[in-house]
């Protein structure tokens, strides 16, 4: 049967997904444990060579060594938005296809989760929370955990994509005020929710009460927040990340927050995931997530559905929608 393409997806996802390929014909093998397949581990499963489709996530490393192994493999359908994970160029010189999965509702997920972190910012719903449950709380005093309002503040959004939109649209409902920088300029951004265009990443920092991250990772937004970006934030302003974490130089984030060059931070992404640097848990003011804004039932199974299309589409000789290279 030439239709018995075999598919590897390198951890459990939602079921839709397997359900989409076996409907095809097509078998279907999943990491039998649930946890991330290590490089080594991957290139050993993909040298036997059994596999036309990769279903990989954004934690499996595809260099070049596991381009290299991956005999007869025909595409990675990255289950992410993001797909800094994936050597494009590597993947492009061994003729495999790299395609991602932006669900229509992550950008509405993880706007949610940056409205979040701002809310609890703010009102340091976390510290106090903490408070509470370490005993602390002896009655009301005029000047315990004195917050920010979110009313005429101004976000500035780095990076104004389709995540960055929906983040606008909803801080903008809120009463906020919203600035971005981007190599290009969105009209949506600018004539809906009256965002305004800074040409340099410099002006926005200072001018922002809470800073956004919205770019993808790249070679040029590797540490674009470092020592020298964070002296320029208002030392009452809170930095939020959703994006990717070496965005942001961990080190010296740690030494903004210790010195309160910075008044805080909402990260749901790390450096180093999943190692979190042992002083950033010792921080007040700093919330941390567990890599989960695009985490809600729908988006997920929207990002499977459309992960297995993307390998349905390759297999059956079409273009998938969210080919990469
Ligand atoms: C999550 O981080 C994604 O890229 O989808
Ligand atoms: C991310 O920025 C997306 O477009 O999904």
């Amino acid at each position: 049967m030439n239709n018995q393409h075999k598919i590897y997806i390198t951890r459990k996802i939602p079921e839709i997904a397997e359900q989409m390929l076996k409907a095809k014909g097509y078998i279907v093998e999943v990491n039998p444990k649930d946890e991330n397949l290590s490089k080594r581990k991957l290139i050993k499963i993909l040298k036997k060579g059994e596999y036309t489709a990769v279903l990989s996530l954004l934690t499996d490393q595809i260099d070049q060594d596991v381009c290299e192994a991956s005999k007869g493999v025909k595409i990675f359908s990255n289950y992410a938005t993001g797909f800094d994970n994936i050597n494009i160029e590597e993947a492009k010189k061994m003729g495999i296809m790299v395609a991602n999965s932006p669900a229509p509702l992550t950008p509405d997920a993880v706007a949610e989760q940056v409205i979040a972190f701002m809310f609890a910012l703010g009102k340091k719903i976390v510290d106090g929370d903490r408070f509470i449950r370490d005993g602390k709380y002896k009655g009301w005093v005029p000047m315990l955990f004195l917050g920010s309002d979110l009313q005429n503040k101004t976000l500035g959004l780095v990076g104004g994509g389709r995540i960055g939109e929906k983040t606008a649209q909803m801080a903008s409902a809120l009463g906020l005020k919203i600035i971005y920088t981007d190599i290009k300029r969105n009209e949506n951004l600018e004539n809906n929710y009256k965002a305004e265009y800074v040409d340099s990443i410099e002006k926005l920092l200072s001018l922002s009460d809470f800073v956004s991250l919205h770019v993808p990772l790249l070679p040029s937004t590797t540490h674009l927040m470092n020592e020298k970006t964070f002296a320029l934030m208002k030392p009452t302003a809170y930095l939020i990340n959703t994006a990717r974490g070496a965005v942001i130089d961990e080190v010296a984030l740690v030494k903004a927050l210790e010195s309160k060059t910075i008044a805080g931070a909402g990260l749901d992404v790390f450096e180093f995931e999943p190692k979190v640097n042992s002083r950033l848990k010792k921080l007040p003011n700093t919330i941390l997530t567990p890599h989960i804004a695009s985490a809600s039932v729908s988006v997920r199974n929207q990002m499977a559905e459309i992960s297995a299309q993307n390998i349905i589409d390759c297999l059956e000789g079409r273009t998938p929608k969210y080919i990469i290279n």
